[in-house]
């Protein structure tokens, strides 16, 4: 699919954006695991998040969907039955990473594999500390590769320090560590999201958290809950940035996720002197969340380094475009992560920018960008990323001439619906 994009006048509007991708995939898994029915309200039926609904059916959980609640039949703590056939990650590394820290814990064989970007994705982070509670992996490239096979059960608990902040790493240990006797503790480098530890402790785990260190008490019994999962702030960005480059726009969104580990986007937008503002806050799910109202105006340069990263690391091709269209220079540095989600995000956004004639150069850990100058239509691939194909429909909106994104149907990985409310804020 081609999603064409012309210059936009301006966007006007109230409108919300799907529900949380992360908290969309934990709300299932501990749904799985706990005992009783969990029922989640406003969960993402986008492919990532179907691709977790599919593994945890494979291993004998019920779950059905009905108009947006999804419904998970808890089989407790031992519940899941070996799955008959290879689990199917598709894109998603969340599904993947998490799974690995489940499958560590189950007295059976599994094996997972995903789609192309996802086979190239590094696993060795997660396989290396399962591997010291006690699972046993087989797979490429010394385990860090999938396709995987795993054979778990019977964990000890360990105290591991994660070499980089990943929240999918952390995550991993984390649920390993419900299957393990005793305290598993996990320190990381900077805070990374934050929603595994929140959902824990909401369906009854014990869990102690000190800064960058968390430590979760195994062999909990886990109780079905039933909530809402707030809009995802990933998704709420490419609009965020889109009413805040377009001079005169007016923009809502209701019900956003503003998780501290989350709202780094929020953060940079106001150092950019983007007009935002946060309305009615309230908690949901264990998580607080808000309305967010941005106006258009004129954005100047700045520096995204250090702590901030893990809290926009996703955001980080949509805020290229806001750095293209502000006035002056845009360092970004410190992320070199990026260059190993769904495609090196460094790479695939600075060469798509540059097609725009936006002057980007790559870095090994970020990339600087001169902003202010003219930009035109251009054809863009998405390179199979979700992000990359929202980011340069985004920047089409600001480009003089016709932008078209090809294969922009990956996009239904984390926003089903992004071009029919992205229409609804043009027709204002
Ligand atoms: C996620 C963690 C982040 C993020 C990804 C979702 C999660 O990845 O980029 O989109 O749900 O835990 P890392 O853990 O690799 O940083």
């Amino acid at each position: 699919m081609k999603l064409k994009i012309t210059p936009v006048e301006s966007l006007q509007g109230t409108i919300t954006v799907p529900g949380d991708k992360s908290i969309s995939h934990r709300a299932v898994m501990l749904g799985a695991l706990a005992n009783g029915k969990t029922e989640i309200s406003n969960f993402l039926m986008g492919e990532d998040c179907l691709s977790t609904i599919k593994c945890f059916r494979a291993m004998g959980v019920d779950i059905t969907e009905n108009e947006g609640v999804v419904t998970v039949n808890g089989m407790g703590l031992t519940g899941l039955q070996e799955p008959k056939d290879v689990l199917d990650c598709g894109n998603s590394g969340t599904t993947t990473r998490l799974l690995l820290g489940i499958l560590a814990g189950q007295p059976f064989f599994s094996v997972l594999t995903g789609d192309q970007s996802l086979r190239r994705r590094p696993m060795g982070r997660v396989t290396a500390p399962l591997n010291q509670m006690g699972a046993a992996f087989a797979g490429r490239q010394n385990t860090s590769l999938l396709p995987l096979a795993v054979t778990g059960g019977n964990l000890k608990a360990i105290k591991y320090k994660t070499p980089v902040a990943s929240a999918q790493l952390k995550s991993s240990i984390l649920l390993a560590g419900l299957f393990a006797d005793g305290e598993t503790m996990v320190e990381e480098p900077a805070k990374s999201r934050d929603h595994t530890e929140r959902m824990l402790q909401r369906f009854g785990a014990q869990l102690k958290v000190d800064g960058c260190t968390t430590t979760v008490m195994g062999k909990p019994k886990l109780k079905g809950q039933k909530f809402s999962v707030p809009s995802d702030i990933s998704s709420a960005a490419f609009f965020m940035v889109a009413a805040a480059i377009v001079p005169g726009s007016n923009v809502t969104i209701k019900g956003v996720s503003l998780n501290p580990t989350r709202n780094g986007i929020i953060e940079v937008l106001q150092k950019m002197d983007a007009n935002i503002s946060i309305i009615n806050k309230q908690e949901e799910a264990g998580e607080p969340m808000g309305d967010i109202r941005i106006r258009g105006g004129t954005l100047k340069g700045t520096v995204i380094d250090g702590a901030i990263i893990p809290r926009l690391i996703d955001e980080i091709p949509v805020l290229a475009i806001a750095a293209a269209v502000a006035e002056g220079k845009t360092i970004i540095k410190d992320a070199a992560e990026l260059r190993i989600k769904e495609t090196d995000r460094v790479a695939t956004t600075a060469s798509e920018l540059a097609k725009f004639g936006v002057d980007v150069q790559e870095q090994p850990d970020g990339m600087i960008i001169e902003g202010g100058k003219p930009m035109s239509g251009a054809v863009c691939q998405s390179h199979g990323d979700h992000r990359i194909a929202m980011a340069m429909a985004v920047a089409g909106m600001v480009a003089s001439g016709e932008t078209v994104v090809q294969d922009a149907e990956i996009i239904n990985i984390s926003f089903p619906g992004f071009d029919k409310t992205l229409k609804m804020l043009i027709n204002n």
